[in-house]
């Protein structure tokens, strides 16, 4: 266990930012201890690897966060397994985990930044799947000590939303999550250009699907360690059809999925390139040149630098195409 001390908040768009406390711990029992000893003053803030936050300035209380490993199979037949995961072991060592193991589900999600525990909080999503169809249930501590396990059905699980990242629920801590996985062959392909990739390898399996996603990725998508950035930074919205078709009549190449009968999520970043942003800075922070939902520090920036620029996008969407676009980032 780590405690105490004043230190750096790891996340990924490379802020130099600290906090008061930073307290790290390795099991539900030293949790437990720290509840127990009072350690986790107010306020606290309970983080991940830090690729969905965005600090303006340091932290003035206490920051917490999970070493819980271990993936542990707790069910198994000849077609499903069932695997219970420890809410620190790293999102992408996971699949690749899983991929290893011929167990099918998780592959689309390859090299999405971040921790398990976060997973189930973000309810994390690419190339057609998201974690909560994956997921069977969740289990929690809260700051008083009282354990609960939430099944899947309880977690009100949404595009990019779930019961654990409402206000009320700032006090539980996600320490284990239980997955569903199928050890029977099936893909998930129809997102964008996903067949098209494969069909340059002569085979489809779940190797060869996680190295295409990968790939599809690192063309995309900035490497963290490289060029701060927290993914992407907005959500895609959801409208009216009504008015996606008003849009669509103006802007008839505009990507589109259709959610239901009543509701289109339309692409952010189309709008955000379409509004000319794409590769353009204000000062140290930058829309990224190979995907506009996703912002970047150049160097140096700080997040108001980035609270800047968002809000220079958003009046662009606004104004060109009458669409409030929503950070997906989580500003503190
Ligand atoms: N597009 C543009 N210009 C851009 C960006 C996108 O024209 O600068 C167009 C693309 O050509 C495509 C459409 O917009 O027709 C959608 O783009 P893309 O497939 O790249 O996906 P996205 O909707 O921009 C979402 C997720 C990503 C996820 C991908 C793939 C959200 C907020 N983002 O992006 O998730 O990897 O789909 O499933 O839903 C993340 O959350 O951090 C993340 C990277």
């Amino acid at each position: 266990m780590i405690g105490g001390r004043r230190r750096k908040i790891p996340n990924t768009f490379g802020f130099e930012v600290e906090a008061d406390c930073f307290l790290e711990y390795g099991s539900v029992e030293e949790l437990e201890g720290l509840i127990a000893g009072k350690e986790i003053t107010s306020p606290f803030l309970h983080i991940g690897q830090g690729s969905n936050l965005l600090f303006c300035k340091d932290y003035e209380g206490t920051v917490l966060h999970s070493c819980i490993g271990g993936v542990e199979v707790t069910a198994e037949d000849e077609e499903k397994v069932a695997v219970r995961v420890g809410a620190g072991v790293v999102w992408n060592d996971f699949v690749a985990y899983c991929v290893e193991r011929g167990w099918y589900g998780a592959e689309n999600l390859s090299l999405i930044p971040g921790e398990v525990g976060a997973s189930a909080v973000q309810n994390i999503g690419a190339y057609g799947v998201e974690v909560k169809d994956l997921i069977a249930s969740v289990e929690t501590i809260n700051i008083r000590g009282e354990k609960r396990v939430y099944q899947k059905s309880e977690c009100e699980y949404a595009y990019r939303k779930s019961l654990f990242k409402k206000p009320e629920m700032k006090s539980v801590f996600v320490t284990y999550v239980n997955f569903a996985l199928s050890k029977q062959e099936y893909y998930t392909l129809d997102y964008g250009t996903i067949r098209q990739e494969l069909e340059k390898h002569p085979a489809v399996d779940l190797k060869t699907l996680r190295r295409v996603i990968i790939d599809i990725r690192e063309s995309k998508l900035p490497d963290p360690k490289v060029l701060g950035n927290a993914g992407s930074f907005f959500m895609n919205p959801i409208v009216p059809h009504a008015q996606f078709e008003a849009l669509q009549r103006q802007y008839p190449a505009m990507p589109h999925y259709e959610l239901d009968a009543d509701r289109v999520k339309i692409s952010a970043g189309w709008m955000i390139d379409q509004c000319g942003w794409k590769g353009k800075a204000l000062g140290a922070a930058a829309v990224h040149d190979k995907q506009a939902l996703v912002l970047v520090n150049l160097g140096g920036a700080t997040g108001k630098d980035v609270v800047a620029l968002s809000d220079a996008v958003r009046a662009s969407v606004r104004e060109k195409f009458g669409v409030e676009i929503y950070p997906e980032v989580n500003f503190i």
